[in-house]
């Protein structure tokens, strides 16, 4: 049975609600599934074990929110104390692969306030010698902003992800099981 991974940072529950949408299409799917959220795997070392790592997080300031900058940044100060310095043109290694996936509301400035943050997350997993296997933007109801929530670049976002958005999300992951 393949092995996957989501871990995940929130505040409001967006990127909890993806993260166990993509956990029950991997399971569809036929994946053993572990999620966890940033504060709980401090422990878990991405790097073996896992078939697939799913890292989500809501966009926080068009940047990684802390708690997942500090758990990625551990990753990769240990994976370089474990086999010495990233190599030049960084070789996928492997049995290395990770879905991303980035929550955002985007209020002044739309999708440009997302992409730096997984722009930020995939070049952590890049240079640990990963395969990116997709990344997706979900578009989130900004929760207890309501002019973030209906006067921003996104126009009336209030209720996003709505179920439709979740059950095709979960769809989509259960197609990526087959790239396993
Ligand atoms: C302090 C703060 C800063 C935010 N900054 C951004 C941002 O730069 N870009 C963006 O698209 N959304 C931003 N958002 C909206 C969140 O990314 C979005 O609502 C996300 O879905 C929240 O995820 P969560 O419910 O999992 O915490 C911000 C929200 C907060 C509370």
């Amino acid at each position: 049975m393949k092995k996957a991974i989501v871990i995940y940072c929130s505040f409001t529950g967006n990127t909890k609600k993806v993260a166990d949408h993509i956990a029950g299409g991997l399971r569809e799917g036929g994946c053993d599934v572990t999620v966890l959220s940033v504060k709980d795997a401090e422990n878990v070392d991405l790097l073996e074990g896992y078939d697939l790592a799913c890292f989500g997080v809501p966009s926080i300031n068009w940047s990684i929110p802390k708690p997942a900058a500090d758990y990625l940044r551990k990753q990769f100060n240990d994976y370089i104390k474990e086999y010495g310095p990233i190599q030049p043109c960084t070789p996928v290694k492997p049995n290395r692969k990770a879905l991303l996936f980035c929550t955002w509301s985007g209020p002044h400035t739309g999708v440009r306030e997302a992409v730096p943050c997984m722009l930020s997350m995939e070049q952590y997993f890049q240079h640990l010698g990963f395969a990116i296997v997709d990344e997706w933007y979900v578009l989130s109801e900004f929760v207890g902003n309501i002019a973030n929530s209906t006067l921003g670049r996104m126009g009336d976002i209030r209720g996003l992800p709505t179920e439709t958005e979740l059950e095709r999300i979960t769809q989509q992951a259960r197609n990526i099981v087959v790239c396993l």
